[in-house]
């Protein structure tokens, strides 16, 4: 086909001034969403059982293969070993899915969540050679998951969410680089997977930001904190920037950033208003099949749900609920 000459310079035009002429009507709007596809690490993976306990919930990266049957007969593993968090996670109780004990097909919930994420993960280096890092996670979801799920979740039903860069900030913490060029490179690599999945139709997009992981209890205890409250600002401003870029870049996508610091935040800064009675420490009998009912036996004060750190790294369950009902006004407003 011959595109005429005037066609072309305007296309020129709205290349150079980053404008587009053809404005979509498609925005994410949450509640007409069929289903939320995640990607990211540990504080984002649920077991499948067809997964690795404690890690996914398909397969690893010495096995990234799984056919249809594999996938669409994969269920949500929920009990107190199938989430880092001892209990449902922020997407499960988003979605609504996986949050009972038990098993649960993605396929019978409202909202169905598949969920590749991969706990330990990051960009480099990885922690375990079986670690699928984010990649690998959305070329894995390219090469296997995207021909079956699009069967019974179409892209438009689709939202894409992304939560990653906790090991990457903590384990490149003590680094010789300038960080914010370092922080930079690491959200643009993000956005690369990014564009893999804007390749496949995909044009909604939450992401995450990082958590205050410089009041880790470790961290608290620390005078020198690693990393501090300035390296996770920096990493949050780069991953807001990335984000805008893209935004700017494609005109048919919606992009947004949830502010998990800002709410993470108000809770250790407030906990009393969010049910919550321990913001410095963990529960040392936190992994305990007892810990329930038996945590005073474990030297810990106060229900495991009081605490807002589950172990060195991880938010309880019970603050996953919380932020899942601030994350869901959000996206409904
Ligand atoms: C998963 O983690 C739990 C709690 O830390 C541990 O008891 C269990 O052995 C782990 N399972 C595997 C397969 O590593
Ligand atoms: C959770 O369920 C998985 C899969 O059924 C099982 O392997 C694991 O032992 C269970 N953990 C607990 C604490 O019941
Ligand atoms: C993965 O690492 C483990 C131990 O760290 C090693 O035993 C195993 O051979 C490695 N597997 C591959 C495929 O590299
Ligand atoms: C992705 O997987 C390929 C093949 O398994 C592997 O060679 C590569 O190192 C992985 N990349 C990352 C960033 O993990
Ligand atoms: C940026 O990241 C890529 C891969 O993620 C890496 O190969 C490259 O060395 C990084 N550059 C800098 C300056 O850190
Ligand atoms: C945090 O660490 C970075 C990198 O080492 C350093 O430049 C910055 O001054 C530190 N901030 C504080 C408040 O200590
Ligand atoms: C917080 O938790 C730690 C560890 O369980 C415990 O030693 C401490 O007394 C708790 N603090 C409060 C205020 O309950
Ligand atoms: C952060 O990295 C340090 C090593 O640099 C490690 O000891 C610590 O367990 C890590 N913390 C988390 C929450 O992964």
């Amino acid at each position: 086909m011959q595109i005429p000459e005037n066609i072309l310079s305007l296309l020129a035009l709205v290349t150079l001034t980053g404008a587009s002429p053809i404005k979509t009507t498609e925005k994410f709007q949450w509640s007409s969403k069929k289903g939320l596809i995640a990607f990211g690490d540990s504080y984002t993976y649920v077991q499948g059982i067809h997964g690795h306990q404690n890690y996914s919930f398909i397969g690893d990266a010495l096995n990234l293969a799984f056919d249809e049957e594999t996938l669409l007969s994969n269920m949500i593993v929920q009990n107190q070993t199938a989430t880092a968090e001892g209990g449902p996670n922020w997407l499960e109780y988003l979605t609504n899915c996986g949050v009972q004990a038990g098993l649960t097909s993605p396929r019978t919930c409202k909202k169905q969540l598949w969920d590749f994420a991969f706990a330990r993960n990051q960009q480099h280096p990885l922690h375990h050679n079986f670690t699928v890092s984010l990649v690998n996670q959305t070329l894995q979801f390219k090469q296997y998951a995207y021909t079956p799920l699009k069967k019974f979740l179409k892209p438009k039903d689709s939202l894409i969410a992304i939560w990653i860069g906790i090991n990457d900030i903590n384990d490149s913490s003590q680094y010789a680089v300038d960080f914010p060029t370092f922080y930079k490179n690491l959200t643009q690599t993000l956005f690369t997977s990014v564009n893999e999945l804007y390749t496949l139709g995909y044009k909604s997009y939450l992401l995450i930001n990082l958590p205050p992981l410089d009041k880790t209890p470790g961290n608290q205890a620390s005078s020198t904190p690693h990393p501090n409250a300035t390296q996770v600002g920096w990493y949050n401003a780069a991953l807001s920037e990335q984000a805008s870029a893209f935004q700017r870049e494609k005109s048919d996508v919606e992009v947004r950033v949830f502010d998990a610091h800002t709410q993470l935040s108000a809770m250790l800064d407030d906990p009393p208003r969010y049910g919550l009675m321990n913001t410095t420490n963990f529960c040392a009998g936190y992994d305990q099949p007892d810990i329930d009912v038996n945590y005073l036996k474990y030297g810990c004060p106060t229900p495991l749900d009081t605490y807002f750190w589950f172990n060195s790294g991880h938010l309880t369950s019970h603050v996953h609920q919380i932020l899942a009902g601030q994350l869901e006004a959000w996206l409904q407003g």
